[in-house]
């Protein structure tokens, strides 16, 4: 690093400014390389729901790329979920071929044979068989797929590349507080987006984390919601965000058909809230439906970035379910937010920027500064 703050709150501007990160940590792939690995690579990382990748039914794999590594995801025979690199203990082949950012693959399995020797794996992982080879049962274990960490949380699944310093449980106590009445273990996903972003994920979430842009960007939302017109300082997040008058979810009128998520609080049935989970998953949610962006980092300058509309089961199993109403207002404030980051994006990559600066509205996106640079900075050293 060299331009830019290197610590929190080391450097303040007038009016209340906040230096933003240096530009070498959305632009450098070297960068990038140090922060996949102490960052990216430390935390619980969503990759999508657990239904959507198959594996809430026994005897399943799925294939997900994570950050450019692949990995294994299996649902044994009894139900428990397993994580392994996709890498034969052999001589390194792939068990099932992926390359970098390929899309995601679910299959039925019982095992996982490996198609250069046939090595084969049982679904936890552990070696069953090495043909001709003169393993005995007690030699086996010693060549067990490299595991990585897995588990669930209210539908959505997670690994973690590192050693957790967290159970995934304490990861997500915020969101379990603040969404506990939206019952998201319950939801399944009624429509599905899928955007390539030419941007960092940081810019991405950043973007998230403030509504100082919502005006500019977002004439449509910010006519349901008015409270965003005004910059979103002082929006209380925690009791939900009021809509227009008559208004109640985010949907093109402001209204559906659907009923509201059993289970809501008076507020929480005309109210919207959100959480942001540092550093892939984004929660939104509104009365009928909850949006869910899980982002996947590619590239210091890309990120694939899902966007899941869950609903209560109920409402998609009814013949006229239809999800256009939140469907099109999602994925016209989804286009302008992606549009003005790739733009922020191609004007961080100018050499004339060093660093941004977060007006006082924006503290919430200062959040994550004041989260990466400590996992940034070098082990034993705190990053203050
Ligand atoms: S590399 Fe997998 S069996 Fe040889
Ligand atoms: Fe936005």
């Amino acid at each position: 690093m060299t331009d830019g703050p290197t610590g929190p709150d080391q450097q303040t501007g007038p009016g209340g400014l906040q230096a933003a990160l240096p530009r070498e940590l959305y632009v450098d792939p070297a960068a990038f390389a140090v922060e996949r690995e102490r960052v990216l690579f430390g935390e619980w990382l969503c990759v999508g729901r657990r239904d959507d990748l198959g594996l809430h039914e026994p005897r399943r794999l799925a294939v997900v790329d994570v950050v450019g590594e692949s990995v294994l995801l299996t649902c044994d025979e009894h139900g428990a979920l397993h994580a392994a690199y996709n890498v034969c203990r052999h001589r390194g082949a792939q068990l099932v071929a992926s390359s970098p950012g390929a899309p995601t693959v679910c299959a039925a399995a019982g095992s996982l044979r490996c198609p250069y020797h046939s090595w084969t794996y049982g679904l936890d992982g552990s070696l069953l068989k090495a043909p001709h080879a003169d393993l005995v049962d007690a030699d086996l274990p010693a060549f067990s797929l490299t595991a990585i960490a897995v588990d669930d949380w209210a539908g959505f699944v997670f690994v973690h590349l590192g050693t957790p310093a967290t159970p995934l449980a304490a990861a997500m106590a915020r969101p379990a507080r603040t969404l506990a009445n939206y019952r998201m273990g319950e939801l399944v996903t009624g429509l599905r987006f899928t955007y390539e972003v030419a941007a960092n994920y940081k810019v991405v979430t950043e973007n998230y984390n403030e509504c100082y842009h919502c005006g500019p960007v977002h004439p449509e939302l910010t006519r349901l919601v008015p409270a965003f017109g005004g910059g979103g300082g002082g929006i209380d997040w925690d009791s939900g965000v009021p809509h227009r008058e008559g208004a109640w979810t985010f949907t093109t009128s402001g209204t559906t058909d659907r009923a509201p998520l059993p289970g809501l609080d008076e507020d929480e049935r005309v109210r919207h809230k959100g959480e942001l989970v540092h550093p892939n998953l984004m929660l939104s949610a509104s009365a009928d439906h909850v949006a869910a962006f899980v982002l996947a980092p590619q590239s210091v300058d890309r990120t694939r970035i899902e966007c899941l509309l869950l609903f209560h089961p109920d409402a998609v199993a009814d013949p006229g379910f239809d999800p256009s109403d939140a469907g099109d207002l999602w994925d016209l404030v989804n286009r302008q937010d992606w549009a003005i980051c790739e733009s922020v994006q191609r004007g961080m990559s100018s050499r004339s920027y060093t660093h941004g600066w977060f007006a006082p509205m924006e503290d919430d996106s200062a959040d994550i500064r004041r989260w990466l640079l400590p996992r940034l900075a070098p082990e034993g050293d705190s990053g203050e």
